[in-house]
């Protein structure tokens, strides 16, 4: 057993900072299963392409949310990373995080609503209301922007899954308070 200590002030991201990493996170995970499941159990569970549907409906959702995170992001600084870990890999977290908004967030979303609107179909976020075209329909451009999108998911789902285990990495093995930050203050 290890005695944990209380985190200072400055190791914890504000509320408004985890909700956003843990709301976005959930959406990001559940669009990127359902984007597989619709294309590789087409037969079988997505005949009518309900699962794309709602792959689109909630993955289009991170196109308004990052534009909140991002504003947050910039006015709000983020806790320091604790002294353990050298200034190399201070500097390699620092770019990770950059490369998970960069294309995680931002041009993994935007490569799908530019496939969807090269091939003029519709995008309802959350079946809510339909995202305006990005793109003209441009059957040329289909092949190239649908082979963008599936490399990009591909790349990004490496992406993240090392995101997570580095994550429980620190948690488990460096006890270090890094997922700590990014948690519900516990009451003590
Ligand atoms: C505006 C947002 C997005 C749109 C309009 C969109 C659109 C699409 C479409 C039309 C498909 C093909 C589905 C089918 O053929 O039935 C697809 C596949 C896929 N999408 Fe998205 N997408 C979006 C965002 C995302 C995001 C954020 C992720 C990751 C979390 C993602 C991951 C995937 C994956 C993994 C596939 C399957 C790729 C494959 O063929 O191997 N998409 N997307
Ligand atoms: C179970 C899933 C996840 C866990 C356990 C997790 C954990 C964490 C932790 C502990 C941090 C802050 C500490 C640090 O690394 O410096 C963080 C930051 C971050 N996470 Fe995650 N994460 C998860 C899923 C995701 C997903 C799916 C995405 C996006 C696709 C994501 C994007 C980010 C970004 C961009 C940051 C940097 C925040 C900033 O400093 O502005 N995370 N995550």
């Amino acid at each position: 057993m290890s005695a944990q200590l209380p985190l200072a002030d400055n190791r914890h991201y504000t509320a408004t900072a985890k909700w956003l990493h843990w709301s976005m996170a959930a959406l990001w995970l559940a669009a990127w299963v359902l984007g597989v499941l619709a294309v590789y159990w087409r037969d079988t569970l997505n005949p009518h392409h309900g699962l794309t549907f709602w792959h689109k409906a909630i993955a289009s959702t991170l196109l308004f949310l990052i534009v909140i995170r991002l504003a947050w992001r910039w006015t709000h600084p983020v806790p320091s990373l604790p002294d353990t870990m050298s200034a190399q890999m201070q500097l390699l977290a620092h770019r990770g995080h950059r490369l998970l908004y960069a294309v995680a967030l931002i041009a993994l979303p935007i490569s799908g609503w530019a496939w969807s609107s090269v091939a003029d179909k519709p995008i309802m976020v959350l079946g809510w209301f339909s995202l305006p075209h990005i793109l003209p329909t441009w059957p040329e451009a289909y092949d190239t922007v649908k082979w963008l999108h599936i490399s990009l998911a591909w790349f990004c789902g490496a992406l993240v899954g090392g995101h997570i285990l580095v994550a429980l990495k620190h948690h488990w093995r460096d006890r270090d308070g890094v997922l700590e930050s990014m948690l519900p203050r516990r009451r003590h």
